[in-house]
């Protein structure tokens, strides 16, 4: 026993030498990342980028650029943490001690590299897990100690990368309720750039925890040196970029430190989100389809699944329904030929009915008149319509007119001594208290243990945290926003541990929440209220930077004036589902759209699951293009929309991407029924043509635009003989 022991340490001291002496090199099938022990036992990091030929070169490099930097000693720039330890000494020295690789599978390694304080008992863990075939690496922190009493964290990142280009050149994506994922490219320029959330729930309202960051040049589809990166974190979040003195950049990555001092007791572990990112040195598009891939395989809950297209009735009919009209409305939803209806706010609350937003939040009975025979006669009648049934919730929230409100004034975030700061009439649940975390728990598992029938949940979250104070975190206020956090997580934790397959999708007044942290207990989420399909083409152009299309779901709308042709290509790029009066539909639309869900059910496995590429940027011509190819090349799906003939005459060709050029292929236009716009049949008169793949990549297609400003396209493309 003790021979092995003896063994076993001298071969992780051995390994702790090697590490010392080689450098910490974390690959991915094209890129690498590296470490070394620098001066002093430092941990520097020496090169991120494309993986070189021979690894032993990456022994000739150095740098300055410590790995995770601390605050308090040498440092002159951005912490990547900071601690106050219990002797009022603000600062900690990192030293490298040993690293080790820890083997998953053939695609998933973990590098962790152990550092620790040689004067206090303090302990700093980085994490690297690599998706070796994605490009895709995970990096987090996990922080100890082992001091009398806690100790202060006010700096927690979860990443610090460095780099040195000539420039840099930053994509980032904000907006607004209704105007989600606004792109914008700017060069950084030297001194500090923060991009944050201080929202607490429904946290990228504003910005999106995600960003492309490009070196030397501005990176485009298809060249450049480009990082895509983001956060798991479905809170507020913090990204600092930094170019110092020697034009080098340094980011830093994490938790938003604001207001948020952590006190961490002595055994505890601090684990922070992770940061993922990707380098791509063949432009954004690239940098994306590692994403999609990783996300569908290793994140998002049954991410290579199927998903359920369906029939909301929030823009149908908003609060104003009833029993009978919800079962009409079934009827719709039959008759179009979707999967599930999905019925929306505004079921619930008695002595506070949810008549319209004021009232009602928290109080999850069905309205007594609005629905006498309950959730269960809805999903019985459904069922005998032959369709599911899903509906809608807002478990964290809650309106001061209600029963919950009057039961549990504890369970909400609110400060003493001021007035209730109200956002659409609603204030937010405290998440942080084990007791809120059970009602949430319980609610929806009540809901489902009653009604097993069940086929889908709309998680929404329509508001940010503000006056924000937690009764049941009484002196350690500034856990509020990362506890609430882990409370959500935990209830979505264990509601996946009962109920492991129902489709739930992520909502937040829009996308306001969309994130891998939450994506990990969702298959799906809602992108924007804004439903009109010419805003909504540049929402989920900006949405499929770093989302695949199972997750970004798209409805067939009343707004916008456009064709219904027009509103089905736009949805059909996604996740395809409608919230409109069916009954309403002329026998043609109604035909239309049928035959649209029927070649919707044909092609969905490319859109899901194909390669992406985006051929024609919104952002660059009056027209976006792209499209999803399959794996091996046999099947493609090309989505044109043309957004303004009128001010441009465009007629150079698409070219397509991601096809084998060895490969002939029949292109057929899709959709055309509803297109009344007075052109021709495509392709002289013939509903289909034959290209090479060559062709169709170096010649591109011509695709004709209709009269109108708005017109569109879609092109089923497969492979014949
Ligand atoms: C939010 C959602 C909408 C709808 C309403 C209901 O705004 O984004 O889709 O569910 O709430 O109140």
């Amino acid at each position: 026993m003790k021979t092995i022991l003896v063994f076993a340490f001298l071969l992780v001291f051995a390994g702790a030498v090697l590490a010392q002496e080689k450098p910490i090199v974390i690959e991915t099938k094209n890129t690498a990342l590296v470490y070394k022990q620098g001066f002093g036992n430092k941990l520097v990091q020496v090169y991120y980028g494309e993986k070189l030929k021979n690894a032993a070169d990456y022994e000739m490099m150095n740098s300055r650029n410590e790995a995770y930097k601390p605050a308090g000693l040498d440092n002159l720039n951005e912490p990547a943490i900071r601690m106050v330890h219990n002797d009022g000494n603000p600062s900690l020295a990192l030293n490298f001690v040993s690293s080790e690789v820890i083997v998953e599978n053939e695609n998933v390694k973990t590098t962790m590299i152990v550092l620790k304080d040689d004067q206090y008992p303090v302990e700093v863990k980085l994490f690297f897990k690599t998706y070796f075939n994605e490009d895709i690496i995970e990096n987090w922190t996990e922080i100890k100690h082992n001091e009398g009493k806690p100790v202060m964290l006010t700096n927690f990142a979860s990443s610090m990368l460095s780099f040195k280009a000539r420039e840099y050149w930053l994509t980032q994506f904000h907006g607004d309720w209704d105007k989600e994922m606004i792109m914008e490219e700017s060069q950084l320029t030297s001194g500090i750039k923060i991009i944050d959330s201080k929202l607490g729930t429904r946290a990228n309202k504003f910005q999106a925890p995600l960003f492309f960051l490009a070196m030397n040049n501005q990176a485009t589809e298809t060249t450049g040196d480009v990082i895509a990166a983001n956060l798991a974190w479905t809170g507020n979040f913090q990204f600092v970029f930094e170019i110092d003195e020697l034009n080098s950049l340094r980011l830093v990555a994490g938790m938003n430190p604001f207001a948020s001092e952590y006190y961490l007791k002595p055994g505890e572990v601090f684990k922070t989100p992770e940061f993922i990112f990707t380098f791509s040195s063949n432009g954004k598009g690239q940098a994306s389809r590692n994403i999609h891939q990783w996300a569908q395989k290793y994140r998002v809950l049954n991410g290579e699944g199927n998903r359920l297209t369906l029939l909301n009735n929030w823009e149908a009919t908003y609060f104003d329904f009833n029993e009978d009209r919800l079962v009409e409305l079934f009827d719709g939803g039959k008759k179009l030929g979707v999967d599930l209806f999905l019925l929306d706010d505004g079921w619930f609350g008695n002595k506070y009915p949810r008549s319209n937003d004021r009232a009602g939040l928290g109080d999850w009975q069905e309205t007594k008149e609005k629905l006498p025979h309950g959730i269960g006669y809805l999903v019985e009648q459904a069922e005998a319509k032959g369709i599911k049934f899903g509906i809608w919730i807002e478990p964290e929230m809650v309106n001061p007119k209600s029963e919950l409100y009057e039961q549990h004034p504890d369970w909400i975030l609110k400060l003493p001594n001021r007035p209730e700061n109200l956002s659409r009439n609603q204030l937010v649940l405290d998440m942080a208290n084990p007791e809120v975390q059970k009602f949430v728990y319980d609610m929806v598992d009540q809901m489902m243990t009653k009604h097993p029938q069940i086929g889908f949940i709309k998680w929404d979250c329509n508001r940010e945290m503000t006056n924000a104070y937690s009764a049941y975190l009484g002196e350690k206020q500034s856990h509020v926003y990362i506890e609430y956090v882990r409370g959500f997580y935990k209830v979505m934790e264990d509601l996946r541990t009962k109920y492991p397959e129902l489709p739930i999708m992520l909502c937040s007044g829009g996308g306001g929440r969309t994130d891998y942290g939450a994506m990990k207990y969702f298959t799906e989420f809602w992108a924007s209220d804004n439903t009109d399909p010419l805003n909504r083409i540049y929402i989920q152009w900006a949405y499929s930077y770093f989302f695949p299309a199972n997750t970004i779901c798209n409805h067939i709308t009343s707004m916008g004036k456009q064709s219904l042709k027009f509103k089905t290509d736009v949805a059909m790029m996604g996740k395809m589902g409608y919230d409109i009066r069916v009954e309403e539909f002329t026998p043609e639309e109604l035909a239309f759209s049928q035959q649209a869900l029927k070649d919707y059910a044909r092609l969905k496995e490319v859109i899901w699951f194909g390669d992406m590429y985006r051929l024609v940027s919104p952002y660059e011509e009056s027209r976006a293009a792209l499209m999803y190819v399959s794996e091996p090349k046999d099947k493609a799906v090309l989505f044109c929309y043309n957004i303004n003939a009128y001010r441009e005459k465009i007629t150079n060709p698409v070219k397509l991407q991601g096809l084998d050029p060895d490969k002939k292929y029949e292109v057929k236009e899709i959709n055309i029924q509803q297109r009344g716009d007075g052109r021709r049949p495509p392709f002289g008169g013939n509903s289909t043509r034959v290209y090479s793949g060559d062709y169709l990549m170096k010649a591109g297609l011509e695709i004709r635009v209709g009269r109108g400003d708005l017109s569109s396209n879609v092109y089923e493309i497969s492979e014949v003989q």
